[in-house]
């Protein structure tokens, strides 16, 4: 469904914006086999898109690229954040009907999964007329996942613990990327089992950095730890870093556990063109040209 047939179907829309993380390092691991992570993140301004309607039963249906890949049973975190919400208001909570258009790649380290529980959170909050204390809704978001706490705030920020402390980033520039996914799955657990390496050194980013210049030097000092262990198991993270340089990148990571990547580019005609390149290249990859939020938004 294009975008405007979503907003002219449902009442509530919300867009589950696809999260970079620009560096993640893994600071230590926690008695319960979670690591600790120091990351920085911003957003994009593509994404998944999730519409919501009071209904006479639950319902749930599927779009986009990526909607047939998806299962819409107990393990959908759309379907979970629905429900954890539920039980944590009761009585507001009225059958509803949601629909995702799922425009990004699964299990592909841009966080699609826990930016559409998010958006569940947000909408369905929305559709139901309530709102939950800031601190009690971060911790139903983090049953979801670890990295559904960012989600919620969908802007540039710092991220600690396993993903639960979060410092908002507001001098933190936009950025011209291109998003680069060889459409291979990749295990987050598995990446992080073959984790050499569990207590790195923790992000220590000047601030206040005012130009995009500064930043990216400062991101450029700092690492992605998932990103060797991900290469071993999906090789073409090193032909897709090659191939975004090759087209003109000024800095190109992977993103999370992989396997995609992002290159920044000097502006958005430069990424549009890379991306058009690429695609020329691979049609048979994700290759999406974005400008991620900026801290001021
Ligand atoms: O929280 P989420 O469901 O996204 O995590 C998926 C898996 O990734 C976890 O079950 C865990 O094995 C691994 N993980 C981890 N440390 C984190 C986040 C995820 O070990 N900080």
């Amino acid at each position: 469904m294009p975008e405007e047939g979503l907003a002219e179907a449902f009442g509530v829309t919300e867009e589950a914006r696809a999260k970079i993380n620009l560096a993640l390092h893994v600071t230590g691991q926690r008695p319960d086999g979670y690591h600790l992570l120091d990351m920085l993140v911003t957003f994009a301004d593509c994404g998944d898109r999730l519409g919501f309607l009071p209904a006479q039963a639950d319902t749930f249906t599927l779009s986009g690229p990526f909607g047939e890949t998806l299962a819409s049973d107990g393990s959908n975190l759309v379907l979970r954040a629905r429900d954890l919400l539920r039980e944590a208001v009761g009585a507001l909570a009225f059958p509803v009907h949601i629909h995702l258009q799922k425009n990004l790649p699964i299990a592909s380290g841009i966080g699609g999964g826990s930016a559409d529980a998010a958006a569940t959170l947000r909408g369905l909050m929305r559709l139901w007329g309530m709102s939950l204390p800031v601190g009690a809704l971060a911790s139903l978001a983090l049953k979801l996942g670890a990295d559904v706490p960012m989600c919620l705030e969908s802007r540039p920020l710092i991220a600690r613990g396993i993903g639960e402390r979060i410092e908002a980033v507001p001098d933190l520039p936009a950025f011209a990327m291109v998003l680069v996914n060889p459409l291979q799955g990749v295990s987050t657990p598995e990446v992080f089992r073959r984790l050499a390496a569990k207590n790195n050194p923790a992000l220590d980013l000047a601030r206040g950095l005012s130009e995009t210049g500064r930043w990216l030097t400062a991101i450029g000092s700092a690492r992605n730890d998932l990103e060797p262990p991900a290469r071993e198991l999906v090789p073409e993270i090193t032909v897709i870093s090659q191939m975004l340089q090759a087209h003109g990148a000024l800095f190109t990571r992977m993103s999370g556990s992989g396997a995609t990547c992002f290159g920044i580019f000097t502006g958005m005609a430069a990424a549009q063109e890379a991306a058009a390149a690429l695609h020329g290249e691979r049609p048979d990859w994700y290759v999406q040209a974005t400008e991620t939020v900026s801290g001021g938004m």
